[in-house]
């Protein structure tokens, strides 16, 4: 069976972008592919996170996969730091990327370009260690949002010059991006990404959110002045957004809807966007609240941990022994 791998980075509350853009795909595909599943808490600590906040945070976006829908039965449920493997095949990467890629990624070049500064070099590498991450499990399918492709194909770079250096070792993996909802934008501004690191911000809805308040960022979202339920993310990006949020959760296709809210108002629309994501959220949190305190977390984790460092430890002892890291078996 061809193997499928993915991660979250859990540095907030995992957002309804991070569900259209990734997460309901891992479910959707868990029993097709050999599935790992895995939360990216070293990823996490590239930028600061207060400790108890991060703790709380990676609980939540495990008992988060379950209810989504992950079965640990079916797919291997890790956190990425019980497999110190990956850090370790992370270093490898690190010497086997250059500088000047990793200067072209453009979530890196964005907060240099922003002007942020005590970017960490842990930042800086990220890619590097999501290349391990990958790779170290000879993943076949990646599936990620549209933000994400370009570190994927990154890795696929790295892993040909790996290749061609040492020998065949590493399977290219190859991105999935959903062709509806691979970017979730924001509600409250359509031409940016809706993203869990703006905090408190009106654009962006969590999986744990209050209904009423969900359905409040929907009512208020911003929309424009043509008064038509339309497809144009060029002109009319922020009913775009709110159409394929409603198309990739309820399954229609956008045309579909387009036709049904012909001549309706955008209050109309917006209350019937509002619908369909409150339902959705309302079956995961009440599947969330009855895991959340339950012993499933940790045996999932334990489980998940032992059968991902089987696969990464045999991988990473393959890898040192091309580099020539190893002169004794
Ligand atoms: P992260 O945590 O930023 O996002 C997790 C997944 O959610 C997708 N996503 C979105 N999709 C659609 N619309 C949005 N607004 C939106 N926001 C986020 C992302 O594309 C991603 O698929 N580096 C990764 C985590 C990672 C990883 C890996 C992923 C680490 N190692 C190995 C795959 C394979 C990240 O920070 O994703």
């Amino acid at each position: 069976r061809k193997v499928m791998l993915s991660g979250i980075k859990p540095s907030g509350q995992l957002t309804l972008g991070n569900y259209i853009g990734a997460l309901r795909n891992f479910v959707k595909y868990q029993d097709e592919y050999e599935m790992l599943v895995f939360i990216a808490n070293l990823h996490c600590i590239t930028v600061y996170q207060d400790p108890k906040e991060l703790k709380k945070n990676l609980k939540d976006a495990v008992a988060l996969y379950l209810a989504c829908g992950l079965d640990p039965q079916r797919a291997t449920i890790f956190l990425q730091s019980d497999v110190k493997e990956h850090a370790q095949l992370g270093f490898i990467m690190n010497c086997n990327s250059y500088q000047g890629e990793l200067n072209r990624m453009t979530q890196y070049k964005d907060k240099v370009a922003k002007g942020e500064t005590n970017l960490t070099v842990g930042l800086y590498t990220y890619p590097c260690l999501m290349a391990a991450d990958i790779l170290i499990y000879d993943a076949d399918y990646v599936p990620v949002g549209e933000d994400q492709k370009q570190h994927v194909e990154l890795t696929r770079d790295i892993a040909n010059r790996f290749n061609n250096r040492y020998g065949e070792t590493f399977r290219i993996p190859e991105p999935v991006v959903p062709k509806v909802g691979a970017r979730i934008m924001s509600l409250s501004d359509p031409s940016k990404k809706m993203s869990k690191s703006d905090k408190g911000d009106k654009g962006c809805i969590y999986l744990l959110e209050d209904l009423k308040s969900a359905r409040k960022k929907i009512m208020s979202a911003v929309t424009d002045n043509e008064a038509c339920v339309r497809f144009d993310p060029e002109n009319q990006p922020g009913i775009a957004n709110l159409l394929t949020i409603m198309s990739s959760l309820s399954g229609e296709a956008i045309e579909t809807i387009v036709e049904r809210f012909a001549g309706k108002g955008y209050g109309e629309f917006k209350s019937a966007v509002a619908d369909v994501v409150c339902a959705e959220l309302e079956r995961i949190q009440a599947r969330y609240n009855e895991i959340i305190n339950s012993t499933l977390i940790e045996e999932t984790l334990a489980e998940g941990a032992v059968k991902a460092q089987r696969l990464a430890s045999r991988k990473l002892e393959k890898v040192q022994r091309k580099i020539g890291l190893e002169f004794r078996k």
